[in-house]
């Protein structure tokens, strides 16, 4: 949420900014703007809506150019995505231009504060104090990063802020409190971004920034201290993928990309976690076997999709480790005061890492002594520092805001987390955890044999683009899965789709049911319970007696949901528990076509960002 960029080198600073910018819009895409510290003083430009509005205004006005800039591309909190609220914001004289993610919660005081010493704020955000108290401390150390220092002092709530003054030539600083921030070290300049997305094509060098730090970037080199000006301690890191990663290969859309990379995606996620005698291997959750032993109760907090993986998830750690697990809204979970001890274990799931309410609901689990374990796909991100332990997922970069390739990814290492509590409690043998393993390996193939046959899908999608409504329906896993379908259809197609339990029809959304409504029925493996599959082609026949148009995902060789089925969307035979993995993909790209169809913009669907760093 809010895409960061700042730079010192000897590149041109703006094309860096900019090109920075671009792999971050994913964070937002209300307003973007830069500044650059160039002839002795400060240059910025700022437009209201997309990159481009910006990239054109560079073009129709263009900056002196320097080798020092900073730039920002807003997911809008205070005040409309305007050009004057589009940051970044200066102090009255236009000395000092900041940038901002997250949001000051104490800004009104210090505004009024501001107003009596005779500053006129312009903007309705919060951002624009931090602008002015840098420039009145700047004015009195004579020091950016001293500066910085004395104002993140004062400030409460969450921020990254990235800074430069006219009168600090060549200084960049940037600080953060519970919001990402990354150094990029390379040969004789120096990065800072809200992701390592943004400088991947000049260094694959990194610094992780903890909490409450402050980092100058000069020619010379980097500097962290922490907010009282203790020098820090430095964590390096190699960056192990490469700037083609991120890029859309020749795909229209990066959703489209990292649709398609979902079988290498969980293939990646498996590696180096089964050994030669194909049993598991998870050295890395570092949580000792005994611990495990005695977990009483499973959490799962997470938001959208993540929270989806969870929901699926419970089903498969209750039925391989016989522990209650309950799967809950990162949003909700302190506020209902949740009964945890040191004998609950919480998973928090996030793609990103940075998921502020995910974020916030981990560190209230381990205030209450639970032990927290993170599944995640983002290097060094804040929720996987702040766990007991981590368990990456290896979708590689994940930028259409819809989540995809991750949710899968996320999938795979819920399952593997279950089955090493099963084999660690001894309610699954070595044998059963390597027959689920061996299954598991099968997924990548079977997902990528889906993703052959997506023409019909494609076509049906774009058949049903002026529909308003489009219903979900499933049983046991496939419920989750029904949710998944709608929230995809909503973020991208901007339609109402719902996503119910089939068995609750009755009980109300029947109601729902008229001629011609698109409803799409995820199908139990015949290899599960069959009194659910049975269950579920009964519903089919309930609501195609109503009018529905059935659109139903079955497996091949299922042949009693033929004569209900109006579209007929064929998955191969899987596994019950793993199902899931193979019957969401068709919903991606059923979204993904129907946004498509109705004009929107795929990987940036409107007001929605996608790392939500703010509660
Ligand atoms: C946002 C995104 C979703 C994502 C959710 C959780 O709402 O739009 O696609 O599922 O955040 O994100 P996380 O990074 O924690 O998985």
């Amino acid at each position: 949420m809010c895409g960061i960029v700042g730079y010192v080198g000897g590149q041109s600073a703006l094309d860096v900014v900019i090109a920075g910018l671009k792999r971050l819009e994913y964070r937002g895409y209300d307003s973007a703007g830069v500044a650059v510290l160039a002839d002795g003083g400060l240059a910025t430009a700022k437009k209201a809506g997309k990159l481009v509005n910006l990239e054109k205004e560079l073009k129709d006005r263009p900056l002196p150019d320097g080798f020092s800039a900073i730039g920002h591309t807003r997911w809008a909190t205070h005040g409309a995505p305007t050009d004057l609220n589009a940051h970044p914001h200066l102090d009255n004289a236009g000395r000092v231009a900041v940038v901002h993610n997250g949001i000051i919660e104490n800004f009104a005081v210090l505004r009024a504060e501001l107003a009596t010493r005779g500053h006129e704020l312009v903007s309705e955000t919060d951002t624009e104090v931090v602008g002015h108290l840098l420039a009145e401390s700047f004015s009195s150390c004579g020091d950016l990063a001293d500066a910085m220092r004395q104002v993140c002092r004062r400030l409460e709530g969450a921020f990254t802020l990235v800074a430069v003054h006219s009168d600090a030539p060549d200084v960049v600083v940037g600080a953060r409190r519970n919001s990402p921030l990354v150094v990029g070290v390379g040969e004789g300049e120096f990065f800072l971004a809200s992701d390592v997305t943004a400088f991947i094509d000049h260094t694959r060098s990194a610094i992780e920034l903890g909490q409450d730090q402050v980092v100058e970037l000069r020619l010379g080199g980097v500097t962290v201290t922490d907010f009282a000006g203790a020098a820090a301690e430095v964590r390096s890191y190699h960056v192990d993928w490469d700037a083609s990663a991120a890029e859309k290969g020749g795909y229209d859309y990066f959703m489209l990309k990292e649709i398609a990379e979902q079988p290498k995606a969980v293939a990646d996620t498996l590696l180096g976690r089964i050994d030669t005698t194909g049993a598991l291997r998870l050295d890395e959750i570092r949580i000792p076997a005994s611990v495990l032993r005695e977990v009483t109760k499973v959490v799962l907090v997470a938001c959208g999709t993540a929270f989806h993986a969870g929901l699926i998830a419970k089903y498969a750690i209750e039925h391989w480790t016989r522990i209650p697990c309950e799967v809950e809204l990162a949003s909700e979970f302190r506020y209902r005061d949740p009964i945890l001890d040191e004998r609950t274990l919480v998973i928090a799931i996030s793609q990103s890492g940075e998921t502020m309410d995910t974020l916030m609901a981990l560190r209230h689990a381990r205030e209450q002594g639970a032990r927290v374990l993170a599944i995640c796909n983002t290097n060094g991100s804040t929720i996987p520092r702040e766990s007991d332990a981590v368990l990456y997922t290896h979708a590689g970069p994940e930028v259409a805001v819809a989540s995809t390739k991750a949710f899968l990814t996320q999938l795979v290492a819920c399952y593997l987390v279950a089955l090493y509590l099963g084999q660690a409690r001894g309610t699954q043998t070595a044998d059963e955890v390597r027959t689920v393993i061996r299954e598991l390996a099968d997924v990548p193939d079977a997902v990528g044999r889906v993703l052959q046959t997506m023409g019909p899908v494609r076509e049906l999608a774009r058949s049903l683009a002026q529909k308003d409504t489009v219903l979900f329906l499933g049983r046991h896993m496939g419920y989750p899965v029904a949710l998944e379908g709608a929230l995809k259809l909503k973020e991208l197609a901007y339609m109402h789709a719902e996503g119910f339990a089939a068995g609750e029809l009755k009980h109300g959304p029947i109601a729902l049911i008229e001629e011609d409504l698109p409803v799409v029925v995820v199908v139990p493996s015949l290899r599960g319970q069959p009194i659910l599959h049975d269950k579920i082609v009964s519903n089919i026949q309930e609501i195609r007696a109503r009018g529905a148009r059935t659109i139903v995902i079955a497996e091949e060789g299922d042949g009693t949901v033929e004569p209900y089925a109006d579209h007929l969307i064929r998955i191969p035979v899987t596994p019950a528990l793993l199902q899931p993995m193979v019957t969401t993909v068709p919903l991606q790209v059923f979204a993904c076509e129907l946004a498509t169809a109705r004009g929107n913009e795929v990987d940036q669907p409107r007001n929605l960002a996608k790392s939500v760093t703010v509660e």
